[in-house]
């Protein structure tokens, strides 16, 4: 069992990496101070995630198996979850990544017993391209991401994820919808700022040789979570991220001026980002427990 005090209210007020299982960490952790968490926990995938480390080009791996099942899971990600919602503010927000390995087990089992049905917002499909399309099956390209808050009253700054009206080639691009409508005495005009997203995301996924890869397994794309920074955050709030991997939250909640706590219990995970973070800022500190 670890022993450790992580004040969020400290002093020195600096955004805080950390090392360590995350169980332990948030149970340090006071109640009610955190503002958003996106979560992108192992998926149950039932496979290892390579990391080619150092100079060397060494591997190592993180695990994605489960010994006892969807059960035993399910259990581990629960006890984890009750602790994020207790550190959550009665304002913020949650979101869950996952996809179709357990999807329907967190939402049922863990989000709708633990934030209750009537804060389920949304689910959040991101979709993307991808090669190769396996014989008797369609492709799985979308992952899905719950988003739930802890109350009625939450942040929620859709004007400021605005996307083209035609994003990727999507959507409508005639005239048809716009003006009045059969019918009604509604003129529809088209925002020049765009429109607010739908819950379908379609994001491109980082592709092998994707500029913006640092070489950890699993790296979501920074305009994902872009989006869901500035959707359910303001500046100077407080984002959690329990399952750091490449770092691709802090990155941007750090270049969002929003205040940040990131863990991770694989020392690869938080090099990694520790070397991304530095390239942005020295406002942090790293905690090795
Ligand atoms: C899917 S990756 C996260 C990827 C990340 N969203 C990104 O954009 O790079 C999951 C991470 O969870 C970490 N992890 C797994 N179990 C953990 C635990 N109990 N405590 C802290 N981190 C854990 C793994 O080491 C891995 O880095």
């Amino acid at each position: 069992m670890y022993s450790v005090n992580v004040n969020i209210m400290s002093s020195n007020n600096l955004n805080k990496l950390i090392l360590g299982d995350n169980l332990e960490i948030l149970k340090a952790m006071e109640s009610e101070t955190v503002d958003l968490i996106y979560l992108d926990p192992p998926f149950f995938s039932n496979r290892n995630y390579e990391v080619i480390w150092g100079d060397e080009g060494e591997i190592r791996s993180f695990q994605d198996r489960w010994a006892g099942g969807i059960d035993h899971y399910i259990a581990w990600l629960k006890e984890r979850i009750i602790e994020m919602y207790r550190v959550l503010k009665q304002t913020g927000s949650i979101f869950l990544h996952c996809d179709w390995h357990a999807d329907a087990y967190i939402r049922v089992y863990i989000l709708d017993k633990i934030f209750g049905q009537n804060n389920f917002r949304n689910e959040i499909i991101w979709c993307y391209r991808g090669g190769g399309s396996p014989k008797s099956d369609f492709g799985r390209r979308h992952d899905s991401i719950f988003r739930y808050t802890k109350s009625d009253n939450y942040t929620f700054n859709a004007d400021e994820i605005r996307i083209p009206y035609q994003a990727e080639g999507i959507g409508r691009k005639d005239d048809a919808m716009w003006g009045k409508h059969k019918g009604t005495d509604k003129v529809y005009k088209p925002n020049p700022l765009g429109k607010i997203p739908e819950d379908w995301w379609l994001i491109n996924i980082l592709n092998a040789n994707d500029p913006e890869r640092i070489g950890y397994p699993t790296q979501k794309p920074y305009t994902l979570l872009e989006r869901i920074v500035k959707c359910a955050s303001n500046e100077g709030d407080l984002v959690l991220d329990p399952f750091v991997g490449g770092g691709t939250t802090l990155a941007v909640a750090d270049k969002l001026n929003r205040r940040w706590i990131g863990i991770d219990q694989s020392v690869q995970a938080v090099k990694v980002t520790e070397l991304r973070l530095q390239q942005q800022t020295d406002l942090f500190t790293s905690i090795y427990i």
